[in-house]
């Protein structure tokens, strides 16, 4: 839809949003002082139809979040619109049918904006996005259709006012302060803001809504004495509650992921993020919940609730982009199934409008290097198509004239970028989307960025190999297992440049030389780092890469096999960060140790990934040892409970245990091949993925000393199925076969 916006930006006035004073020194006195644009804003427009309205339908956009209403009315389902793009460039905006909510007579149309993602909790560090301006503002265009076909458009402009909202401050990471008793004052004009709309674009990603609501499970007083709920999941959303109190009582709700080894509540791992919501009663009952923030949190603690707590009037919310849910899995491990929920929940909770780190501490950013190792398992858990083009739009629009790519996206004000395995998901990302779904369009939009980064690491590459730049490393490995930079980055160096020679071939873009620097860089890895078929660098990761990105052929492959499984069984376990788990179950199954994978996939103990389910974790944590078995903390710093990347094995499930594979050469699950891992300590494996073709599912389970495998294939859709070497082929429905 075309905007129709010649409208201009509203702000409000410096005098109202500077003014916050009697909310500095009086009603909440110890909250942190807010800056005058933290104090969100409402715009008022009051309108009268002039005949009888056909239709009706709003545009809408904000510096800021924004919610806006029609005669009270929320309007939309979302929240946190317009979302969060790169705002230097590319500003959403939303268009709504709001014909329903236009009445005779004097209407009122109003919008409150807060500073939502244009501010980060720590404004002077290097978290600082880089957004040019705090301004909060707001811009809309409503257009009537009267019912004798004549049109009207009413534009922020002449006649908008504002005025102070009752919610004083709001900030993304903090939380938020509403008092109830605060008199807004009168509304005076709303003044123009000159600001660029050539930002704008009709709203390209998911719409973030509320997802689910989930009770109280329990009400406990913790051993310091303080009463806490217990939402039984680690979240993303917020909590609506009732309350009541005398005029001026000031509640608070503070929010944690995770209780200490006392079983106290424990908030130090959201470093510099607050997650606090502050009510100021005026004597009434209120239902309320935030409108400008989120919280990532499983347990709420109530403090100086000015009335008796009680589990009924709490729910939380589950905040997050509107993505179709496709993939299941099941199977006999009630363990597995587990961690299986909590690699969904790490989608749910990170994939709020941008794929997220985590979503509580003062971090909650748009790291590419989690993106890239958790794509395929989003992909195939949710429909992600959308919601990774609008995300890929924007890495593109961020990305340097160089080529190099910013660690998160959107960028932060912050020099850092083109770290190997963070940037390379300005490659790895289109083309899972385009191996799930099958639509070449996303290849073709990103093509350029992806040949910029890859012409990145070929500028600085000499005799095929890229040595030098700043990187993160195998993020988080284990036991002093470095892989070196110099190994990584050749590795993803060579396999991003594979990728895009595919999707030249897809496009039909002309990609020799890309081929030719392939080889260059294979060959001169093999120079390096291989002596007598083994890697020099002896490590989990770097031989899972070198299996999985295709790096050595032959006996190598065989002996490089070997080697990794020769160091996973001397470890006992897995010792790989975020850039060797991704891959690491698949290069033991794909070599002929799909035992060992299941070694690996099945253990309880740390480090594993059944390790934090076996201590109640209902996410996936950013470290193998978050909490250890004696219930103390890794780390204070660095410690999320909600963290999705070492949930990339997902795709190991579907992959592997259940075997539910694409085919590249027909992506989208035209054809797949079908090639079921089992494991004598599980009795039965069940997947499926609602394909855009329909239902694609694998199971296997075992019947009277055989193993009885079904698939199903969607109409239109062929399979291949290998069970234990010998290959199926069949076409659309059910089929079975049972063998030994
Ligand atoms: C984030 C990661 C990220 C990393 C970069 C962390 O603070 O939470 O997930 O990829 O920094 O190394």
């Amino acid at each position: 839809m075309q905007p129709i916006f010649s409208a201009r930006w509203l702000q409000a006035p410096l005098s109202l949003r500077e003014s916050p004073e009697e909310f500095r020194t009086g009603a909440c006195p110890d909250h942190p002082v807010p800056a005058a644009h933290e104090a969100p804003v409402e715009f008022l427009f009051s309108f009268t139809p002039k005949g009888a309205v056909r239709s009706a339908s709003l545009q809408a956009t904000a510096l800021g979040v924004y919610t806006a209403r029609l005669g009270g009315q929320k309007i939309g389902g979302e929240v946190l619109a317009p979302g969060w793009t790169n705002y230097r460039k590319r500003l959403q905006y939303q268009t709504y049918d709001v014909t329903a909510l236009v009445r005779g007579g004097e209407n009122l149309l109003s919008a409150e904006v807060g500073l939502g993602w244009r501010m980060h909790a720590r404004e002077k560090d290097w978290m600082q996005p880089t957004l040019g301006g705090k301004d909060t503002a707001f811009l809309a265009a409503l257009t009537l259709v009267y019912e004798d076909g004549t049109k009207e458009t009413l534009k922020t402009g002449e006649g908008w006012l504002c005025r102070a909202s009752k919610t004083r401050y709001s900030n993304i990471y903090n939380g938020e302060v509403y008092d109830a008793g605060f008199d807004p004052g009168e509304a005076v004009p709303a003044p123009v803001l000159h600001y660029p709309k050539e930002i704008l674009i009709p709203r390209q990603g998911e719409r973030i809504t509320e997802q689910e609501r989930l009770p109280v499970q329990k009400m406990f007083t913790t051993p310091e004495g303080e009463l806490v709920l217990d939402f039984g999941q680690v979240l993303t959303g917020y909590v609506s509650f009732r309350i009541e109190g005398p005029a001026g009582a000031k509640a608070t709700l503070r929010h944690a992921e995770i209780l200490d080894a006392a079983g106290n509540f424990y908030t130090e791992n959201l470093r510099q993020a607050r997650e606090e919501i502050v009510f100021l009663c005026d004597g009434g009952t209120h239902t309320f919940q935030p409108r400008f923030t989120f919280q990532g949190f499983r347990y709420v603690q109530p403090k100086d609730w000015p009335c008796e707590v009680r589990p009924e009037d709490f729910t939380a919310v589950v905040v997050h982009s509107e993505m179709r849910r496709t993939g299941y899995f099941e199977c006999s491990n009630p363990l597995l199934n587990r961690l299986f929920e909590n690699i969904v929940w790490g989608q749910k909770g990170n994939f709020l409008d941008i794929p997220t780190d985590c979503p509580q501490r003062d971090e909650r950013l748009g790291w590419t290097g989690d993106a890239q190792a958790f794509v395929r398992t989003a992909s195939y858990l949710f429909d992600t198509e959308t919601f990774f083009t609008k995300w890929l739009a924007d890495l593109a629009s961020e990305q340097f004239a160089s080529g190099g790519i910013p660690h998160v996206i959107p960028r932060m004000h912050w020099d850092g970028d083109s770290s190997t395995g963070w940037a390379d998901a300005a490659v790895i990302c289109p083309w899972q989307i385009y191996l799930t779904y099958g639509d070449r369009e996303i290849l073709r939009r990103q093509f350029d960025s992806m040949k910029g980064w890859v012409d990145y690491m070929i500028a600085r590459a000499e005799d095929g190999l890229w040595l030098g730049g700043d990187h993160f490393g195998d993020w988080l490995f284990l036991e002093d297992e470095r892989t070196p930079n110099e190994w990584l980055q050749n590795a993803y160096f060579a396999y991003s440049t594979s990728l895009l020679v595919k999707a030249g071939e897809v496009l039909g873009v002309p990609v020799e030389d890309y081929r030719a620097q392939r080889r260059r860089t294979e060959e001169a890895m093999r120079q390096r780092f291989l002596r007598e078929g083994k890697l020099t660098c002896n490590t989990q990761t770097a031989c899972a890469q070198a299996l999985y990105f295709g790096l050595v052929e032959g006996e190598d492959r065989v002996s490089v096999a070997a080697q990794l499984a020769q160091l996973v069984r001397e470890a006992g376990h897995l010792r790989t960060g975020f850039l060797g788990t991704p891959y690491l179950l698949h290069a033991l199954s794909e070599n002929g140790y799909t035992q060992l994978a299941y070694d690996l996939l099945l253990r309880t103990e740390y480090p594993s990934w059944l390790y934090p389910v076996t201590r109640g974790a209902t996410t996936v944590w950013e470290r193998w040892d978050g909490q250890r078995p004696d219930g103390s903390f890794q780390s204070k710093g660095m410690n999320s409970f909600n963290h999705y990347a070492y949930g990339a094995v997902g795709d190991w499930l579907f992959g592997g245990a259940a075997g539910i594979r694409t085919d590249e050469s027909q992506p989208g699950f035209t054809h797949i091949r079908f090639a079921p891992l089992t494991d004598s300590r599980l009795d039965y494996v069940s997947a499926r993925i609602e394909t855009r073709h329909g239902t694609v599912a694998s199971a296997w389970k075992r019947e009277g000393g055989l193993i009885l495998y079904t698939f199903e294939v969607p109409e239109g859709c062929t399979a291949t199925a290998d069970i234990g070497g010998t290959v199926y082929q069949f076409g659309p429905g059910v089929k079975t076969v049972s063998r030994e």
